[in-house]
C-alpha cells in the first residue's frame, strides 16, 4: 500500500472522527505488547468527558519465560502471536461490544522489544483497515504517564517520575504530546534491578513477589549508601546497588527464608531513599511551571510498591507537591493506558498514518 493511500485514509479518518466526537459516546480498543503482557482493552468516554474502563484483559507471559531467566524477545513475539487475537475477543466480549461499535483502534508502536511491538501494531493496522476504524499509534512511555489523568483529574503541567522495568526518568509533562526529561537513569532501572535480585534469589514474579516477601524482613539488617546522593543532579544509577546486592547474596550463602526476607527489605528501601532523595532534587531543579503547580505524578510498573509510594508521598508533604499514583492494576503494562491515551489522541483528531513505523526505541522528550 502506497504511503499516499494510507494518508489520505488517515486524512480521511480525522475529519470524520472529529465530526462522530460531538455526537456520541467514543469506544477505543487498546493493544499492549511490548514487552511479556498481551494486552487489550476498551476505554469509553461518556460524553462528560468522564472516560470508563470497559474492559481489561492481560494475559503474563511470565510462565512462559521462567525456565530462561528473563524475557526471551522471540519467545514473547511468538506467544503474542498466539494469544492477542483470543485477547481482544475477549476484551470486546467483556465489554458487549463488537468491532463495528469502536471509534478507533489505538496500539503501543514503541519503545519496547520490536518483535512483539510489530505483532500488536500490524494486528491493530490490519483491524482497523479491514473494519475502516482509524488508527492510533501510542508510545509506550506516554501511555504510562498520561493514565493517572483516567482516575483523577489531573491538570497540565505535572512533573513525572516513570518507574518501570525498561525506564526510569523524571519529565516535565505539559501536554498528551508534550514533555521535557529533566533526569534518567545513567545505567539500569529500579525494576532491572528488582527482577535481577529476585532472580538471583530464586524467587519468581520480580518486584512485586520481592515486596511481599520484604513484607517479614528488617529493612535495617544490612546498609548501603545512596547512589549519586553528592551530585546535584537527578540523574539516578542502581547498577551499583544491583552489584552490592549481587555480593551480599554471594556472602550470605547459603541463605535462610529470614534471609532472603531481610534482603529483600533492604533492597527495597534501598531503592526507595534513592528515588526519594532523586525526586527532592528533581522538585528544585524543575521549571518554574512545574514548581507552581506542585503535582507530582508516580507511575510505571515500580509505582505498584508501596513502600516507594509512602515514602515519596511523605518527601511530596514536605515540599508542598501533590502526589499522585496510578490504581495498583494501572501501574504495570496493560492495555487500558494505551486505550485512554488512544482516546485522549482521538478526541483531538490526533490519527496515525497506517504506515506508523513501530519503533524499538522512542524518547518521549523534545
Ligand atoms: O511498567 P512495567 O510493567 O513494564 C515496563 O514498561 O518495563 O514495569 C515492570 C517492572 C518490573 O521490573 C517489575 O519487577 C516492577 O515493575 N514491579 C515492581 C512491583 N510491581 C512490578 N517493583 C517493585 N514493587 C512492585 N510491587
Ligand atoms: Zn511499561
Amino acid at each position: 500500500m502506497g504511503r499516499r493511500y494510507t494518508s489520505y485514509l488517515s486524512r480521511r479518518f480525522s475529519l470524520y472522527t472529529l465530526r462522530k466526537a460531538t455526537l456520541s459516546q467514543e469506544l477505543l480498543l487498546g493493544i499492549e505488547t511490548s514487552c511479556d503482557e498481551t494486552a487489550a482493552a476498551v476505554v469509553g468516554d461518556c460524553g462528560s468527558g468522564i472516560a470508563r474502563i470497559k474492559s481489561n484483559i492481560i494475559y503474563s507471559q511470565r510462565s512462559e519465560h521462567t525456565e530462561y531467566g528473563g524475557v526471551v524477545p522471540e519467545i514473547a513475539a511468538r506467544v503474542h502471536i498466539d494469544t492477542l487475537f483470543p485477547v481482544i475477543e475477549q476484551a470486546l466480549a467483556n465489554a458487549n461490544l463488537s468491532m463495528a461499535d469502536l471509534s478507533a483502534i489505538a496500539a503501543t508502536c514503541g519503545p519496547g522489544l520490536i518483535g512483539g511491538v510489530i505483532v500488536g501494531s500490524l494486528a491493530a493496522k490490519t483491524l482497523a483497515f479491514i473494519n475502516k476504524k482509524p488508527f492510533i499509534a501510542i508510545n509506550h512511555l506516554a501511555a504510562h504517564a498520561q493514565v493517572c489523568r483516567l482516575s483523577d483529574p489531573i491538570e497540565f503541567p505535572y512533573l513525572l517520575l516513570l518507574i518501570s522495568g525498561g525506564h526510569c526518568q523524571f519529565l516535565e509533562v505539559f501536554d498528551i504530546d508534550k514533555y521535557k526529561l529533566i533526569g534518567s537513569t545513567l545505567d539500569d532501572s529500579a525494576g532491572e534491578v528488582f527482577d535481577k535480585i529476585a532472580r538471583i534469589l530464586q524467587i519468581t514474579g520480580g518486584g512485586a513477589a520481592l515486596e511481599k516477601l520484604a513484607l517479614d524482613g528488617d529493612p535495617l539488617r544490612f546498609h548501603f549508601s545512596i547512589p549519586l546522593k553528592d551530585r546535584d543532579t537527578c540523574d539516578m544509577s542502581f547498577s551499583g546497588l544491583k552489584t552490592a546486592f549481587r555480593l551480599l547474596i554471594q556472602r550470605l550463602q547459603p541463605l535462610s527464608w529470614q534471609d532472603k526476607r531481610d534482603v529483600a527489605a533492604c533492597l527495597q528501601k534501598s531503592i526507595a531513599n534513592a528515588l526519594v532523595d532523586k525526586t527532592q532534587k528533581a522538585f528544585l531543579m524543575a521549571s518554574q511551571e512545574i514548581q507552581q503547580a506542585k503535582v507530582l505524578v508516580v507511575s510505571g510498573g515500580v509505582a505498584a510498591n508501596h513502600i516507594i509510594r509512602l515514602d515519596i508521598a511523605s518527601l511530596c508533604e514536605k515540599y508542598g507537591f501533590t502526589p499522585f499514583f496510578p490504581p495498583l492494576s494501572l501501574c504495570t503494562d496493560n492495555a487500558v493506558m494505551v486505550a485512554w491515551l488512544g482516546l485522549e489522541k482521538f478526541k483531538r483528531g490526533d490519527i496515525s498514518d497506517l504506515a506508523f513505523p513501530p519503533r524499538p526505541k522512542w524518547s518521549l522528550s523534545w
